[in-house]
């Protein structure tokens, strides 16, 4: 069995963070998005992993090179353009031969893993089995209605409700699926969608097996599911603290101070991450932040945020919050008249000013 992980894409809901870098790299209590994907293909004993990469591919070889460091084997396949999940397995057919295969979207993220979704079909291996989640917002995914426990009917980004079961971003394939991929024409947003090929195994009369997720999913596309995947991952923690605390601060509940970093006169509060060689000074870093390396917080407040490598937030009034903010950002209150907001904002920026 082989593991397929795509990871091209524009990212365009995770924009200006994504022009530079990509999505699948933004790290979720201090790792990438992508390596989780890695680790779960990993433990469910899957050793040959294909990576479906784009424009961002550089960046993308350079964080996770041959796949050692997890002891599995990586390749990359180079898709030309984003022309859809189903294209991405076309273009990966010499990878995967006649192997079954599990497809991980790679800015999804599972906290249960997906050993037990891999065993399920190898012991009855149908023609694909898909994971389901029940959602508030079925329009934004693909979604599943189901008959007796079969899967009947496939609709993506379905504008009349058909029900609220979204296909999560981890599917499981045997070869069959290399015809329906084929059989299938572009669709409304002009790509080849793996639901239509899933739809087309349905209707050449396979068996499609539906798996319901016990435990939360993610698909970390936009800000605030990041901001939620980083909150669920963090509760995971367990408190260990390598980097140096003064006699002055306090570090409360889980909280993980990496090697390097050097918290002086300042309360964190978990559930968070300080990043190697971050420096907390004269701040407030409340739950739910991943600080990551090199960030340098100073007479500051922050919580429930991701601050990504390089950056620095200092002498602010106001607490920051809810925020997602790039790498080597600089925010600080400027001495300047008359009394102003001054910016230097990238394209598609968001900022919230406190009224
Ligand atoms: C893709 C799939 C969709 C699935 C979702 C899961 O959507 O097309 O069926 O529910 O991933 O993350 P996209 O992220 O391309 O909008």
């Amino acid at each position: 069995m082989k593991g397929l992980i795509l990871s091209g894409g524009k990212g365009t809901r995770l924009r200006p963070l994504t022009y530079t870098s990509a999505k699948q790299l933004v790290p979720v209590a201090n790792k990438p998005v992508l390596f989780y994907g890695i680790e779960a293909i990993a433990e469910a004993g899957i050793t040959e992993i294909g990576i479906v990469v784009g424009d961002t591919q550089a960046e993308i070889r350079a964080a996770v090179g041959d796949g050692s460091r997890w002891g599995v084997r990586v390749s990359y396949i180079e898709q030309d353009a984003p022309r859809g999940l189903a294209h991405a397995v076309k273009i990966s057919r010499p990878f995967i031969g006649d192997e079954p295969f599990v497809m991980y979207l790679g800015d999804n993220l599972l906290n249960r893993g997906i050993t037990r979704f891999v065993e399920e079909f190898e012991r009855e291996r149908p023609a694909a089995q898909i994971l389901l989640a029940h959602v508030p917002d079925p329009q934004m995914f693909g979604v599943a209605q189901l008959s007796e426990g079969r899967v009947v009917r496939l609709v993506e980004k379905p504008k009349e409700p058909i029900g609220d079961l979204a296909l999560v971003g981890v599917y499981m394939f045997g070869p069959e699926v290399f015809t329906s991929v084929d059989r299938i024409s572009p669709s409304f947003r002009n790509e080849l969608e793996i639901t239509d090929a899933i739809q087309d195994l349905i209707d050449r009369g396979l068996t499609v097996r539906p798996h319901i997720v016990s435990g939360w999913w993610k698909d970390t596309g936009k800000l605030e599911d990041m901001l939620e995947a980083n909150r669920l991952i963090l509760e995971t923690f367990e408190r260990r603290i390598d980097g140096t605390v003064d006699a002055e601060s306090r570090v409360e509940g889980k909280v993980v101070i990496e090697a390097g970093a050097v918290i002086e006169r300042s309360i964190v509060r978990g559930p968070a991450v300080i990043g190697r060689n971050a420096k907390i000074v004269q701040a407030y870093v409340g739950p739910f932040t991943s600080i990551m390396n090199d960030v340098d917080i100073r007479d500051s407040e922050i919580e429930h945020s991701i601050v990504l490598e390089g950056s620095s937030v200092h002498d602010l009034a106001s607490r920051v919050a809810d925020s997602l903010i790039g790498r080597n950002v600089r925010i600080y209150r400027a001495p300047v008249k008359p009394s102003a907001h001054r910016f230097m904002l990238g394209d598609n920026s968001e900022v919230g000013i406190r009224w």
